[in-house]
């Protein structure tokens, strides 16, 4: 049967309300990549779960056609959210495709452009916040107290049950749970989500590898940062929601939360573009945390198999990469002049 989005395929696992009134784009069923080279080179055999393949480039689509779906069948007229861009896009989709008002709030000057081109090519109104990601979470908090607009970030917990479905996906193609699941977090909405599906599906767990960004890594310090800065702007956060969450299931899975630098997200990036994926930076903090720990010998996946969650796409960020590289030449259009700078 053809497929038609998550909802519908994963509909007995899901805790969703009576009244939700399913919205979707088809996201989900996103490849499970095998890796065999950086594998063979990490000791261990390795996949990718792409998520960048979702309808918007996120894996924010699992949960937010979950949240819409709810908002819409409950007859909310305008969803918010705050956003480093992701979440905005795919809010901005699928309120699109409900006919929702739509509004984000996001951090001033620190989005990446394929993100807020997507949000306002959906028509979404943004809003720049004066302030970090933190700041606007509060505020859109706040507000959805006080008036009927419905809250569409990862405290929603509909978002949660959209999101379990990578991890029935993942156990779907693989028969059972890998031994390690490695991931980016932020707001720690994913891992949350990731944890309690594998839990909830009953085929082994994973340990897990949170990762956070160094200058970005309250669940790694302890406390919140105050300014969180890092060059993987998705995961700049400083005060995650789901915070107590993402420790426990990190405890829970006899896994851990690391701290990686803005160097070794970068270096991974391109150890996956060298390998066809193209992932924006905060979703290469999956497999540098993998490269750190598989570095230093703290990991303990040799020969074991595990799966690293690439949760944008790298057309999300293009600007990171045109920034570092040199204009390509220019030649005369004439086949000789060709022939001769290739080398040939
Ligand atoms: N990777 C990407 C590409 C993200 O956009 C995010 C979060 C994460 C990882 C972390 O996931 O928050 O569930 O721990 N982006 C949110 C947003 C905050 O607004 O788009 P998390």
């Amino acid at each position: 049967m053809t497929y038609q989005g998550l909802i519908h395929h994963y509909r007995q696992y899901l805790d969703l309300p009576a009244h939700t009134r399913t919205i979707t784009l088809l996201e989900g069923n996103t490849p499970l990549i095998p890796m065999p080279r950086l594998g063979r080179d990490l000791g261990c055999e390795l996949f990718v779960k792409f998520e960048g393949l979702n309808p918007t480039g996120s894996f924010k689509d699992r949960g937010m056609t979950a949240a819409i779906s709810e908002a819409a069948g409950r007859g909310a007229k305008t969803v918010i959210c705050a956003s480093t861009g992701n979440t905005a896009a795919s809010a901005a989709a699928y309120a699109a495709r409900a006919g929702l008002r739509c509004i984000v709030l996001i951090p001033e000057g620190k989005v990446a452009v394929g993100k807020l081109a997507g949000a306002v090519a959906y028509g979404a109104e943004v809003i720049q916040i004066q302030g970090s990601f933190d700041d606007a979470l509060s505020l859109v908090v706040e507000i959805t107290q006080k008036t009927p607009i419905a809250l569409v970030n990862s405290i929603n917990p509909y978002r949660i049950e959209g999101q379990k479905t990578s991890s029935f996906e993942i156990c779907d193609a693989l028969g059972s749970a890998p031994d390690w699941l490695c991931l980016p977090v932020g707001n720690a909405g994913n891992i949350t989500a990731y944890w309690a599906g594998f839990k909830q599906y009953q085929k082994g767990l994973p340990q897990i590898l949170g990762v956070q960004a160094e200058g970005a890594a309250p669940l790694v310090l302890g406390h919140p940062v105050e300014k969180p800065e890092t060059v993987a702007t998705a995961i700049r956060i400083g005060k995650p929601a789901r915070g107590e969450q993402a420790l426990e299931a990190a405890h829970e899975s006899k896994g851990r939360i690391i701290a990686v630098s803005d160097a070794q997200i970068l270096d991974a990036q391109k150890i996956l573009a060298a390998e066809g994926v193209w992932v924006e930076p905060a979703s290469a903090a999956g497999v540098a945390g993998l490269v750190a720990e598989t570095g230093s010998g703290a990991f303990e996946a040799k020969g074991g198999r595990v799966v690293v969650v690439c949760t944008g796409h790298g057309m999300k960020d293009p600007s990171i990469i045109a920034e570092s590289f040199k204009a390509p030449r220019v030649i005369p259009a004439d086949y000789q002049t060709l022939f001769e700078s290739i080398g040939g």
